[in-house]
């Protein structure tokens, strides 16, 4: 690189850290320097910008070193950039916009830096890092730590490769392991935090088991209605971790293995059959409270194996679906013209009837936000709460 890219990223750098801290994300000198300090850029040489294509959604355009004079810059944009779509589609395959599902990015360093602050480390603190991604904020920790410290675990081999390749090039050496960070990484075991840059719908007991006493986990729970929420655990000598869920409107991707099972399109249109015969009924929760941030996560946690879906009825409204494949559960909900929404269901679990009693019960205690949830886990048992005696509304997270 021509020196007076390395001093402009340099400065870029500066600003990128000025920018968090301005935000409230970037607090302390420590950060501050492994912001100024790590490269973004090398870890991001090609990436997808978002753009709008009218009548066909977001399509994906490739950014990168070559072919765009703007890529520095944007690489230090407090931005997420996406690197994989479907799980395979890299921007070097992509010559057009293309559409698709992020799968890998170098996430929004505001949240990466918030993060790695309410993971409140201390020198001599070994890491775990679940979705090494680009590697962007492996690098950040190792800055921090010291790559000794550090160990991250990756799913996809295509996208470890890479962040190998980019740690490398600046200069630090972490431990990199590819495969499911769902197990954890047993042989560089105990840690003094885990931090997962992927999202799941428990935490798995091998976090619990390896991490030290007094330890933190912070991880993004998530499902399959897209309710987000990050929570800070701190596990006990007894092997259960406890903790609270944090303010701010934080999601991530979520874990590969803890993804919605597909739903085939037999099984969608055999499904949305079965509702001919179901009663309809006005609803008193419409799908619109999936709008609302801690609404949308009680409707989850009242439903958790249920995925949503929008389709058109011939020549009439969208209409949003629900459908729990394991139990072999809908609910639709349709538009009336006059406003309002009309329930159909079907199938064992009235799916409706359950999202709008956590969501009354939700409302009826003062429709509490996502900072007075909290959590525990034995490792088994997982419970989501609010409130105390008789106010308190409590959930289990699936078992799988
Ligand atoms: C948002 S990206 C990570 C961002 C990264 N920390 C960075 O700064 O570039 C999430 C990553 O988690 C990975 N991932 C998904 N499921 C995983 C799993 N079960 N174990 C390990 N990594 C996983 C994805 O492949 C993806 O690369």
């Amino acid at each position: 690189m021509m020196i007076d890219q390395d001093g402009r990223a340099a400065s870029l750098r500066r600003r990128l850290a000025d920018e968090l801290e301005n935000t409230g994300d970037l607090r302390s000198p420590q950060w501050r320097r492994a912001v100024e300090r790590v490269p973004r850029h090398l870890f991001v040489p090609a990436f997808f910008q978002a753009t709008d294509a009218p009548g066909r959604g977001t399509l994906w355009a490739r950014v990168d070193d070559r072919e765009h004079d703007d890529w520095l810059e944007l690489a230090y944009r407090n931005e997420t950039w996406v690197t994989q779509l479907n799980g395979r589609v890299t921007p070097h395959d992509a010559a057009e916009p293309v559409q698709g599902d992020p799968t890998s990015s170098s996430t929004l360093p505001g949240l990466v830096v918030r993060m790695l602050e309410e993971l409140d480390v201390a020198d001599g603190m070994n890491v775990l890092e679940i979705g090494t991604g680009t590697g962007y904020s492996t690098a950040l920790m190792c800055d921090r730590l010291g790559d000794e410290h550090v160990t991250s675990i990756e799913v996809d081999a295509g996208v470890a490769a890479n962040a190998a390749a980019a740690l490398r090039a600046a200069g630090y050496a972490p431990r990199l392991v590819v495969g499911d960070g769902l197990g954890g990484v047993p042989e560089h075991a105990p840690y003094e935090r885990i931090i997962a840059t992927c999202s799941v719908r428990r935490i798995p007991r091998t976090w619990i088991e390896q991490t030290r006493p007094g330890g933190r986990i912070l991880v993004t729970m998530a499902g399959w209605l897209h309710g987000y929420g990050l929570a800070s655990l701190t596990v006990g000598e007894d092997g259960v971790a406890e903790g609270r869920f944090l303010p701010g409107t934080i999601s991530f991707m979520i874990a590969r293995p803890h993804a919605a099972p597909p739903v085939d399109n037999e099984q969608r249109s055999d499904m949305i059959a079965s509702l001919a015969d179901a009663d309809p009924r006005p609803a008193t929760v419409g799908p619109d409270i999936r709008q609302d941030w801690t609404g949308a996560f009680v409707a989850q946690l009242a439903v958790p194996d249920a995925q949503q879906l929008t389709r058109r009825v011939v020549a009439g409204p969208w209409v949003d679906y629900y459908i729990d494949t394991r139990s072999g559960s809908i609910a639709s909900l349709t538009p009336e013209p006059g406003g309002g929404w009309t329930v159909r269901q079907s199938g064992p679990v009235p799916l409706w009837d359950q999202v709008e009693d956590a969501i009354g019960r939700w409302r009826q205690v003062g429709s509490p936000p996502h900072e007075r949830f909290r959590i525990r886990t034995d490792g088994r048992v997982q419970t989501v709460w609010v409130g105390t005696g008789d106010a308190r509304l409590s959930w289990d997270l699936p078992a799988q």
